[in-house]
């Protein structure tokens, strides 16, 4: 199997290809809505992003710092907290005046968080809602310039450090981001890689003035994505008989912590390297399927490494002998959905033995799952993985809202009609 394109590197090359003015040939970028509500965001800040005629590959012009338009019509970022979060940092010091906005679920999601860091830059930007809740839609107004800052994140967030480093391109002096723990690191490689003034230094990210256009490759090929490789993997891990190739998978190691647990559990997953891709390390993963599986703890220090897994590795964990428990993961009640409340009540409504935590949950098993009617909570992880829960339930489960799987991974069922025949009933 091949997994679509990586969605975190996906959003990053169409948003930091705008601070260049070459053309770049993207190929597997990802294909899902979230995607494509960043592009559609860029192209009205005057980015110009086009398919390219008879080739798969998506070709992306910038304007070069500063080059921005201020856009006619509301931002729409969609579904996608990524989008919203990324572009604010990179309007901040860009002297447009915009109005940033998103469906119901993102209209939902803290803002607060990327605002107020941006604004003790110099920005001018406010949400609804009041200082201590604001959410979407979003006005962002011109400023001169920004000024850098040091800045200490209360919670590891990717979203939260890229869009002030971002920002951090467009202000005066040093704009410093440290988290309690490493989030995805995209940001800083692919920004260092393409002539950008950013270094890691000591576990900080320090950006200054990006004085000129970055310096883009030609072309870029997007590694898959290992966010939802590991739906297959897990497909592959837990159905007797099985046996899954997934090829071309980012390996990045800020991104593999739910291979790291599964080998803890006692799973086998094999990975070949492959050439690297997009400046990281890619794979090919293996796995076989009726393999004896025990619990574990999930600590809060390894969370930011597979936040997005957890959903899937719950379902797994009812697989396993023993406990699983999971803290530090409050992360997750803010995402798409709040994914720890609807995992566990999914899970439970399949016969799990499952306890909600503030932060997370502790899960007993192994428990034979039964079929149920399934809230996927217009959230596409939640979706993907009832989808593999049904898989080993006995009956006919229901995931009612399948279709947003679309979000991030468009042809998800049809590709598990393929790996499983009949699957879907
Ligand atoms: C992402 C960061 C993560 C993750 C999201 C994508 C990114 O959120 O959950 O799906 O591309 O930066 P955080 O901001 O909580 O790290």
């Amino acid at each position: 199997m091949l997994a679509p394109g990586d969605k975190s590197i996906s959003h990053r090359t169409l948003l930091f290809g705008a601070l260049g003015t070459t053309a770049m040939a993207v190929r597997n970028l990802a294909p899902g809505a979230d995607v494509r509500s960043t592009a559609a965001c860029l192209r009205a800040l005057g980015v110009s992003i086009v398919s390219a005629e008879g080739t798969a590959a998506t070709v992306v012009r910038g304007v070069g710092p500063g080059g921005f338009r201020s856009p006619s019509v509301p931002l729409d970022c969609g579904n996608s907290g990524t989008t919203m979060r990324l572009l604010l940092g990179l309007v901040a010091g860009a002297r447009v005046a915009c109005t940033l906005d998103g469906d119901a679920s993102l209209r939902g999601r803290p803002m607060r968080r990327v605002l107020a860091p941006l604004r003790a830059m110099g920005a001018r930007m406010e949400g609804q809602g009041g200082p201590e809740d604001e959410r979407a839609p979003l006005q962002v107004e011109p400023v001169q310039t920004l000024v850098g800052m040091a800045h200490r994140l209360p919670i590891a967030s990717a979203q939260v450090k890229s869009a002030l480093v971002l920002a951090g391109l467009a202000a005066d002096g040093e704009t410093r981001v440290r988290e309690p723990e490493p989030s995805r690191d995209h940001t800083e490689r692919m920004l260092a890689a393409w002539g950008a003034p950013v270094r890691v230094e000591q576990g900080e990210v320090v950006a200054t003035r990006l004085l000129r256009p970055l310096s883009l490759p030609e072309g870029l090929e997007v590694p898959g994505d290992p966010s939802s490789a590991a739906f297959w993997v897990g497909a592959g891990l837990l159905v007797p008989g099985a046996s899954v190739v997934v090829r071309s998978v980012d390996v990045n190691p800020t991104r593999t912590g739910f291979l790291a647990v599964l080998s803890r559990m006692g799973a086998r997953v094999e990975l070949e390297p492959e050439a690297g891709r997009a400046g990281d390390p890619v794979a090919t993963l293996r796995v076989r399927g009726g393999q004896a599986l025990r619990g574990t703890e999930i600590r809060p220090g390894e969370v930011p490494s597979l936040l997005d897994e957890i959903p899937l590795l719950a379902i797994i964990a009812s697989q396993a002998s023993g406990e699983t428990r999971v803290t530090g993961a409050r992360e997750l009640r803010v995402k798409e959905s709040d994914r720890l409340r609807h995992l566990v009540l999914g899970l439970r409504a399949m016969g799990a033995d499952i306890d909600e935590l503030d932060d997370g949950f502790v899960l007993r098993g192994p428990t034979a799952l039964r079929a149920a009617p399934i809230d996927a909570a217009h959230d596409h992880r939640i979706a993907m993985s009832f989808a593999i829960a049904g898989l080993l339930a006995e009956g006919q489960t229901e995931v009612e809202g399948a279709e947003w799987a679309d979000i991030s991974y468009p042809g998800f069922f049809a590709a598990l009609e393929r790996a499983a025949p009949g699957a879907l009933g």
